[in-house]
């Protein structure tokens, strides 16, 4: 039979390819990598491996699709898990949705995945895989294989492991946000090497002086950095690069998966820190405040749902379809300065801005501020009254 292989070219995903031909029996395995704005070498590395390992081999390029399909959506609903921008969480689906179509065009009716049974990735497979109503595979987890073994198993297969072995931990990486674990990370008390960082200096070697920026929104996503309008792809590419030179952007957490484990995790993000921000702070500027309010359990529920993966669930398209309708207002330019680790928003402006310095300002005539006493004299009043019930 035919087998569609969900392919990283990292260790696990490469010693499917002979499991599959070997303990599972499939005489043509299919290997598909979906670059999401992987490092160049790693896509290179995958569709060399694929070439090589595989019967077949397609390495799909979905950077584009990823960022305006999936992170655009996340910097509207200001996606976060546990505190965190989510990466991970946002590009499963996608690249789920690639492999099932290969599987679709090969004739296939089985797909694999090289997730372990203990994670998260598993789980945003399989709901895309079973919604599409393919047989899934997952040699990691229904062989409960050890690192150890899975070494010296891809060594009789001749593949390669060299890179395991300088770096022992499992990275998965997109151009939103990069993130390590397993290894001596495991150990929560463990503090992380700084070579386990490729995308931010630590913030003690960042230049000791403030790097102020601007981004413009359009309807709630980035759309020019510097007062240069970008791609969206080239714009969280090039503010990776800024905010990762000013150390922003690390993450060391003990984070919830979705299956109750808890597990320690480190993340690069720095543009998607610098994007939240900025995104949040201008939402203060434009909508109003029961909008605000809402749109933060709106969010919450939204991150939730994408963190699990489940992007057919009905809600998180009714979720997504008011975040759209509150994002037509967010337009407008935030300010932000990067420092040692740090972003902080410096200035906002936004023609949508429901702020009014004539109202507001200490120096203004505008209103007359004898009419709040009315206000306050219904002010908390129920409270009141009940205070004064319990003084008698
Ligand atoms: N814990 C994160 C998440 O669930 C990152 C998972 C990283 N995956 C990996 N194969 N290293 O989104
Ligand atoms: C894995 O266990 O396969 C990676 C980590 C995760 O899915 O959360």
């Amino acid at each position: 039979g035919k087998v569609v292989l969900a392919f990283s070219g990292g260790l696990d995903t490469s010693i499917c390819i002979p499991l599959l031909r070997e303990h599972y029996g499939f005489d043509e395995i299919i290997t598909v990598a979906v670059d999401v704005g992987q490092p160049p070498e790693e896509i290179a590395r995958a569709t060399e491996k694929g070439r090589m390992l595989a019967d077949k081999h397609y390495t799909i390029d979905a950077k584009e699709k990823f960022v305006s399909d999936c992170i655009f959506p996340s910097i509207r609903a200001n996606g976060s898990y546990e505190g965190y921008p989510m990466g991970t969480a946002l590009a499963r689906p996608l690249i789920a949705t690639e492999v099932v179509k290969i599987a679709k065009r090969e004739g296939a009716s089985k797909v694999a995945h090289g997730c372990t049974g203990k994670g998260n990735d598993q789980l945003r497979f399989d709901f895309i895989f079973r919604t599409a109503g393919y047989d899934i595979i997952a040699p990691m987890r229904e062989m409960n294989l050890t690192r150890e073994w899975e070494i010296a198993y891809a060594q009789e297969h001749n593949i390669p492991v060299s890179a395991v072995k300088e770096k022992p931990y499992s990275i998965d990486e997109n151009c939103w946000s990069r993130s390590i674990e397993g290894g001596k990370l495991e150990d929560t008390a463990f503090h992380p090497p700084e070579d386990i960082y490729a995308w931010t200096v630590s913030p003690k070697d960042a230049p000791d002086v403030v790097e102020e920026i601007s981004i413009e929104f359009e309807r709630g996503v980035p759309v020019a950095l510097n007062g240069e309008r970008l791609a969206g792809l080239d714009l969280v590419r090039e503010l990776n690069r800024i905010a990762g030179r000013n150390g922003v952007g690390r993450n060391d957490m003990i984070e919830d998966r979705i299956l109750g484990l808890k597990a320690r995790e480190v993340y690069e993000h720095p543009a998607a820190t610098v994007l939240l921000t900025a995104h949040t702070d201008l939402e203060h500027l434009v909508l109003t405040r029961s909008e605000i309010a809402f749109k933060r359990i709106v969010d919450e529920k939204w991150s939730e749902l994408a963190y699990m993966g489940v992007v057919h669930e009905p809600l998180f398209h009714a979720l997504t379809t008011f975040i759209d309708t509150t994002q037509e207002r967010v337009n407008g330019t935030v300010e932000i300065g990067l420092y040692k680790g740090s972003a902080t928003v410096l200035g906002r402006r936004s023609e949508a801005a429901l702020y009014s310095s004539d109202l507001v300002s200490f120096d203004s005539m505008m209103l007359d501020q004898k009419h709040a006493v009315g206000f306050s004299n219904y002010f908390g009043l129920q409270a009141r009254l009940l205070k004064n019930l319990e003084k008698r």
